[in-house]
């Protein structure tokens, strides 16, 4: 089965509320492409396959998010974490104190890596999280796939801590949420990059002097790279340039299409014009075209509504990046 949650489904479908004994439903939803919210220590997140693009898909519609900001990835435990992402002597030492607990790693993303690439925004990296939460372990184990999960709120909202908050934001757009009462941290988990000298990316539950008693001082973000603090993470543009709202493509270009205008494209990120569809493929098709013999990207237009904002949003950025860079 590949039909996935329909968000923006304007609450024709209620949300399921899941009790903890219903874990097995819960993981099986999600195992077949539906967007299931859980508790976890620190907020209730949106989860949803992380292997399946029309899955990550979804979960950027359901939250009404203009933009394509790399998804935590959640598993188990350290060892689900190895096939995904390229440990090195701090992770494993800070794995080893704070796993399972409100830490995230931002790792190197692995070659062989089966993660969706819009789950990581197309970066080279990927952040991981191993949740103490009792029901939010069994979910994980009971799937056995990694999970994506932001929290479970609408973009600008607040972070929900129970289940009747999360039905307050996204009732209707997802197919369930399980129940595991309120959240004990209440704030969302710390993320240190580890892709250069560690760096905190987003404050949250482990502390900076618990961080620094392993791994030594933290170097701030956006000293020395082009880190930037907060949520930002560096966005991944293609090497070739993007010319965008095209109708055909010029002599060396590959054309990237969209919907059914668009014979004749090199790729067509949906024949039939569907937005979920279209955000499920961007990533991996860019990444296709951006090599030789193709000299540049004609990208089809890509309509302003639903899920084509933040697909034009991350387009115009790949449009006006400094190439090289
Ligand atoms: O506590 C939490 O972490 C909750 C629960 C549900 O686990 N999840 C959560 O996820 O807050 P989300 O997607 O809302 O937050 C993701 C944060 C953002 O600040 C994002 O920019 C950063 O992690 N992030 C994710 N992947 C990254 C990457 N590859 N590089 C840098 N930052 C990244
Ligand atoms: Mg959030």
């Amino acid at each position: 089965m590949d039909a996935p949650a329909k968000p923006g489904h304007d609450g024709m479908n209620m949300t399921e509320i899941l009790k903890p004994s219903e874990i097995g439903h819960a993981a099986e939803l999600l195992r077949a492409g539906e967007l299931v919210a859980f508790p976890t220590e620190t907020v209730y997140g949106l989860g949803g396959d992380a292997t399946n693009d029309r899955a990550v898909a979804a979960i950027f519609a359901a939250k009404d998010r203009p933009k394509f900001n790399p998804l935590i990835v959640h598993v188990p435990n350290a060892g689900a974490a190895r096939p995904l992402v390229t440990f090195n002597a701090r992770a494993e030492a800070l794995a080893a104190k704070f796993w399972p607990g409100p830490l995230t790693l931002v790792l190197p993303r692995r070659v062989d890596c089966r993660v969706s690439l819009l789950a990581g925004a197309g970066l080279d990296s990927l952040a991981i999280r191993v949740p103490a939460h009792p029901i939010a372990q069994e979910l994980l184990r009971a799937v056995a796939r990694p999970i994506a999960a932001p929290s479970a709120n609408r973009s600008g909202h607040v972070s929900p801590t129970g289940a009747d908050h999360v039905i307050a934001e996204l009732d209707g757009r997802i197919v369930a949420v399980l129940d595991g009462g309120p959240c004990s941290v209440g704030l969302e988990s710390t993320v240190l990059d580890l892709t250069g000298a560690p760096a905190v990316l987003r404050p949250g539950a482990i502390t900076a002097e618990q961080l620094t008693a392993i791994v030594g001082p933290l170097s701030a973000p956006g000293g020395g790279t082009a880190r930037s603090p907060g949520m930002m993470a560096r966005h991944y543009a293609p090497a070739r340039p993007l010319r965008l709202c095209a109708t055909s493509a010029q002599p060396g270009e590959a054309w990237l299409g969209f919907g059914p205008d668009a014979a004749g494209a090199t790729l067509n990120l949906s024949p039939r014009g569907d937005l979920t569809e279209a955000a499920a493929n961007l990533f991996a098709y860019l990444r296709k075209l951006d090599c030789a013999p193709h000299i540049g990207i004609a990208v089809s237009p890509i309509p302003e509504r639903g899920l084509g904002v933040a697909i034009n949003d991350r387009l115009r950025r790949g449009a006006t990046a400094v190439k090289g860079a």
